[in-house]
């Protein structure tokens, strides 16, 4: 492994404002997601929605890398061309989700550890040879009645660093992404608190396990209401606790902070992203890998219809450019109409 070459791959992710499309979506997930516009989870089906995506005209231009599961890396188009090869002539980075999902947490049933820490070192060493450059990992923090737990935290932020020095021997970026749930009644104070505490975990799991930081990318929840809180805070103050609290927590070696977006709409997340970097300079480039508030509209326009695949595409290119934007902070009302 050369660290110059995480370096160089972890700051190409980030840079010019270009953000990554995570469509990593595991079968049932996906699955889940066609059934929302009454298409059926069949093989074919995902691969159809997939290439609709990867053969946007000028994504590139605003997408530095796309997460792909592992069905999704081994699939071509209709054409015959591999996703990854298509994505390779667009500029984008193929990336994969390497992690097996969440199981209840042995002694506190009502959280999750991420397993698939088993037989990593091999499944990495495979996804390289089929073009991957950068992994994913996802760690859940549930908040709600007496979690999450210092022992929750604790193992994920363990299996998260694991992941990350595994990644980074087979010459992969990992994208760390412990995500604070936005589920449920807690308020931006909790999601703040808990925030802060599993990301000073999770650095510490890092600095100790020895991850290079400056061959990585962090995938952090902003710092947000949850969905059913009866006071939601205002995008500034989603944006400046979000940033507050980054910058007690992520050292300045991080190239970059690339958020997920956890359920939030579509141009509220846009919108979010924007406000925090006016903020700037920041010491860490701030960017997105949004996967529904990258795909929501462009998923509903698409339906499952061939004939809607153009439509589909100019949705998911715009959303993309307004994140692209946002991300130098150059967003505007004016962009999002200009549709
Ligand atoms: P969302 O942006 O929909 O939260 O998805 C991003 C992701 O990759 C979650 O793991």
């Amino acid at each position: 492994m050369k660290t110059a070459d995480l370096e160089a791959i972890a700051n190409k992710m980030v840079a010019n404002g270009r953000g990554i499309l995570a469509a990593d979506e595991s079968n049932s997930t996906a699955n889940k997601r066609l059934a929302t516009v009454k298409v059926e989870g069949t093989e074919a089906n995902r691969r159809a929605y997939r290439e609709m995506l990867f053969s946007t005209p000028r994504l590139g231009e605003y997408i530095s890398g796309a997460i792909l599961y592992d069905e999704t890396i081994r699939q071509s188009s209709a054409a015959g061309v591999p996703f990854v090869k298509m994505m390779q002539d667009q500029n984008i980075l193929p990336g994969i989700k390497v992690d097996a999902g969440t199981k209840k947490l042995a002694g506190s049933p009502d959280e999750t550890v991420t397993e698939g820490l088993d037989g990593l070192g091999e499944r990495l060493a495979e996804y390289y040879k089929l073009g991957a450059r950068f992994t994913k990992w996802r760690a859940v923090i549930t908040p709600g009645a007496g979690t999450p737990t210092e022992y929750a935290m604790n193992v994920n932020a363990h299996a998260l660093a694991r992941y990350a020095k595994l990644a980074q021997d087979a010459g992969l970026v990992p994208i760390v992404e412990p995500e604070v749930l936005m589920d449920g009644k807690h308020t931006i104070e909790t999601c703040r608190d808990i925030t802060e505490t599993i990301l000073l975990k999770v650095f510490n799991e890092l600095i100790g396990q020895r991850v290079h930081l400056e061959g990585m990318v962090l995938k952090p929840n902003m710092v947000i209401s949850a969905q059913d809180c009866p006071t939601q805070a205002s995008v500034e103050q989603v944006a400046e606790w979000t940033v507050k609290t980054l910058k007690r927590r992520v050292p300045a070696a991080v190239p970059g902070i690339a958020f997920l977006s956890g359920g939030q709409d579509e141009e509220i997340a846009t919108k979010h992203l924007n406000v925090m970097n006016k903020m700037g300079p920041l010491p860490w480039k701030v960017s997105f890998s949004y996967g529904r508030a990258l795909q929501h509209t462009s998923l509903e326009t698409w339906a499952g219809k061939p004939a809607n695949v153009a439509a589909a595409q100019r949705v998911l290119a715009h959303r993309s450019k307004m994140n692209w934007a946002a991300a130098s902070g150059k967003y505007t009302a004016e962009m999002e109409k200009a549709a």
